[in-house]
């Protein structure tokens, strides 16, 4: 059977005790410090001098051990109320109307992520898609795919963090961090048949040393459109008339040869400057023009490599360099951002200044 505890007189002690402190809480009259001083002070708490009382009146070991327990829970309990009692005064009482109130705080857009949807927007409005790819990449689309044939020198443009222990896999599987965005112009075709027409934003990495103009992350824009008959002069309309919805319709542009393994043949693009409006200036050195973008029409091979992956994993042929065609651009967000915005350290951008960031609210 079940041993029935009675009630004693260490019971009504602590029960008085209880409604004490309850009325000292209720009164509100005691700041929580010191209710805390006169119930749990260590020398002359109330506690402390009920406990010592009630050790003398105890007897016996029973009642010695039953005082002791008593109050270890009392204690607890005390210690407890005080803090809640603490809250709900202050919730009650204690409202000063003509106090300041806490305002929240609106967040703002962060520069990136504006000058990216408006990029994006731009190409939105003349039907683009938007399409986005993971940042670790394998070696196949962020290289092999692209044309870089492997210990091919324009892998050395890229600056390439790898990540550690992939050395036993085949090179096209190893994983690194993307170096730009095209690697999702490659994810897309496999995905896809054409007509495609797609924009890719998203965060980059590469090895470089952080300075004012350079960061080992950063963003850029992806461009593809890919159907028959699609020509330089597309890519050329199309670009011009992106620059100049971002930058003001007096911005001309000019498009020079370069070089990008992925495409043939391939240009870069500038803008007349924004800043001086073409005379010259310091922020163009002088030229009247501000090198923006790279671009070109889309190279055979990296058709014929995505079909050859579209055929591994049973898809049809889309991508007959015969019959379809297609250019690509990618651009910086973080430097046209800067420009945009008159920044001019790209470290800002990252550093989550509050003092830079609410200038943007
Ligand atoms: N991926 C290039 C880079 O990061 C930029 C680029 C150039 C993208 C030409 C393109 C392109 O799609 O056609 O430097």
């Amino acid at each position: 059977m079940k041993e029935m505890r009675t009630h004693t007189w260490i019971d009504d002690e602590i029960d008085r005790l209880d409604q004490e402190l309850k009325r000292d809480i209720e009164l509100g009259s005691l700041s929580n410090e010191e209710l805390r001083l006169k119930w749990t002070g260590r020398k002359q708490g109330l506690l402390k001098s009920a406990f010592d009382e009630m050790m003398t009146r105890a007897t016996t070991v029973e009642e010695k051990r039953a005082v002791g327990q008593s109050f270890n829970l009392l204690k607890a309990s005390v210690e407890n109320r005080i803090a809640i009692g603490e809250v709900s005064r202050s919730q009650r009482g204690m409202l000063d109307v003509t106090l300041p109130g806490t305002s929240q705080r609106l967040g703002a857009e962060h520069p990136l992520i504006r000058t990216s949807a408006e990029i994006v927007s731009v190409f939105q409005r003349l039907g683009y898609s938007v399409a986005l790819g993971p940042e670790v990449e394998t070696d196949f689309y962020n290289f092999e795919s692209l044309n870089f044939p492997p210990n091919h020198p324009a892998r050395d443009t890229q600056d390439t963090l790898v990540i550690a222990a992939q050395d036993a896999k085949p090179l096209r599987d190893r994983l690194l961090l993307r170096t730009h965005t095209s690697p999702v112009q490659i994810r897309s075709m496999i995905d896809g048949p054409p007509p495609l027409r797609l924009v890719i934003p998203g965060k980059v990495h590469r090895n470089e040393a952080a300075d004012a103009t350079h960061s080992p992350v950063f963003h850029q824009v992806e461009g593809l459109c890919v159907d028959t008959n699609i020509t330089f002069s597309d890519l050329k309309g199309t670009l011009d008339h992106a620059m100049k919805a971002l930058f003001g319709s007096s911005v001309k542009t000019r498009f020079f040869p370069s070089f990008f393994p992925f495409t043939e043949p391939s240009a870069a693009v500038q803008i007349s400057c924004i800043f001086c409006g073409g005379k010259g200036c310091r922020k163009c050195k002088h030229s009247g023009w501000i090198e923006l973008l790279g671009c070109g029409m889309v190279d055979p091979a990296v058709f014929q490599a995505v079909d050859q992956r579209r055929i591994e994993l049973g898809r049809e042929h889309a991508y007959d360099t015969g019959k379809i065609s297609g250019f690509a651009f990618g651009m910086g967000v973080d430097r046209i951002a800067m420009m945009k915005y008159g920044i001019s350290d790209i470290g800002l951008l990252y550093s989550g200044d509050m003092r830079f960031l609410e200038q943007f609210a």
